[in-house]
Formats: structure tokens, C-alpha cells, sequence
């Protein structure tokens, strides 16, 4: 299967929902998250919106399929990824690679300090994986403001918080 990664357009917001609605199946994996997978996603007008405000790139097929989505906000010198999503059925052939890669790359042209995101800790496809993209946990004395406030607002939405953890990459 070949894919092109690229900026979303407006015309891409309505694709993106049923995106992560397919994506978060995946935490059905571990019985503790699988309430994850029924969870309520941003609709296509709040994509819509970031879209035009904050960094969205899709993953396309070559017949026009879009098959996942990663977003990310630029805050204090650093890339921030708000949220990374591949359909179920096109996990694991290297979309979430190509995706973050294309983050990575956007914050060096901006000439960034770095690129940063909120994960699960223990998650094989979390964690790990952005590790070997070379990320880095941060402890808590080591994440700025906006790290401590997403890790604080997904506890308050129910993520087990002794499983959250930031991470780092940087690109200085
Ligand atoms: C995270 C996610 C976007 C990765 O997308 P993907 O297209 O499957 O990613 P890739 O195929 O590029 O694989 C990425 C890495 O994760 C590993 N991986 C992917 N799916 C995996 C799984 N189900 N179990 C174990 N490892 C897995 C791959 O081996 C790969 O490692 P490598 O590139 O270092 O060899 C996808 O799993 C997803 O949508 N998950 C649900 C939502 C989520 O967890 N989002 C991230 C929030 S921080």
C-alpha cells in the first residue's frame, strides 16, 4: 500500500472523526482503556477550526482514502502533538511513523526547540514507539507548563495518571 502524507485541507475535517473513533478501538487491547474506544472525539467542526489554526497533516492512499491524522501546536519554541490517529484497519504499515516524521520535520524548518506530546507509558504502540523515534520521558520537574496542564486535563477526563507520561524530542 502506498501512502502520501501532507497538510490537511479544510475539506479533510469531515474525514477525521470516524479516524479516531476507529484508532481508539485499538485501547479495547488493554480492558482497563477500553472505555477509551467509546469515548466522545472532537467533531468536524472542531477540525474544521484546527485546521486553520494549528499544524494537521493527513495520511492519504493513492485512491484519495484518507486513513489517519496527526495534529500539533506550536507553544514556547516547541512542536506540541495534540493528537496522532491511524484507522484500525491501516495500523501497523508505518502511517503513525510517517506522520509524527512529518511533525518532526516542520519543527526543524521552524528551527524549534523541540517536539513534545503526551503518551501512555506502558502502551506498545505509544511510548515505545515515539522512544525509537528518539523521544525521551521527561519527569515531571523536567515538563514545562503546557505538558503539565495536558497531562493534568487527560486526568481529569479519566486517564489513569500513573500511566501518563511526557516525552521529548530534541531537535537543539
Ligand atoms: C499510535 C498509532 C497512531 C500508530 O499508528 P500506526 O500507523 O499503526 O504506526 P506504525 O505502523 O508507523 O507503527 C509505529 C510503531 O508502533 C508499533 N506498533 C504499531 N501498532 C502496534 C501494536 N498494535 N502493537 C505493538 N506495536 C505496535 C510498530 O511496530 C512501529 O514501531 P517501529 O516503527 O519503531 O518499528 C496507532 O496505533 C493508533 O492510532 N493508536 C490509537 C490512538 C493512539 O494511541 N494514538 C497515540 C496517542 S499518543
Amino acid at each position: 500500500m502506498t501512502f502520501d502524507v501532507r497538510r490537511a485541507s479544510l475539506a479533510d475535517a469531515v474525514a477525521l472523526p470516524p479516524i479516531e473513533r476507529s484508532a481508539a478501538q485499538l485501547f479495547r487491547l488493554d480492558p482497563p482503556l477500553a472505555w477509551l474506544a467509546d469515548a466522545e472525539v472532537p467533531d468536524a467542526a472542531q477540525h474544521l477550526q484546527a485546521i486553520e489554526q494549528t499544524y494537521v497533516w493527513v495520511a492519504e492512499k493513492s485512491d484519495g482514502q484518507l486513513t489517519g491524522f496527526v495534529r500539533a501546536v506550536d507553544i514556547n519554541q516547541q512542536m506540541h502533538i495534540e493528537e496522532l490517529s491511524v484507522s484500525q484497519a491501516f495500523q501497523g504499515k508505518g502511517i503513525g511513523r510517517a506522520l509524527v516524521a512529518a511533525v518532526i520535520e516542520q519543527a526543524r524548518a521552524m528551527r524549534l526547540d523541540s517536539v513534545t506530546l503526551t503518551t501512555f507509558r506502558d502502551l506498545p504502540w505509544n511510548a515505545p514507539f515515539y522512544q525509537r523515534m528518539g523521544f525521551a520521558e521527561l519527569t515531571l520537574a523536567q515538563a514545562d507548563r503546557h505538558l503539565h496542564e495536558a497531562l493534568q486535563s487527560e486526568i481529569l477526563h479519566g486517564f489513569p495518571p500513573e500511566r501518563r507520561c511526557a516525552m521529548r524530542l530534541r531537535l537543539i
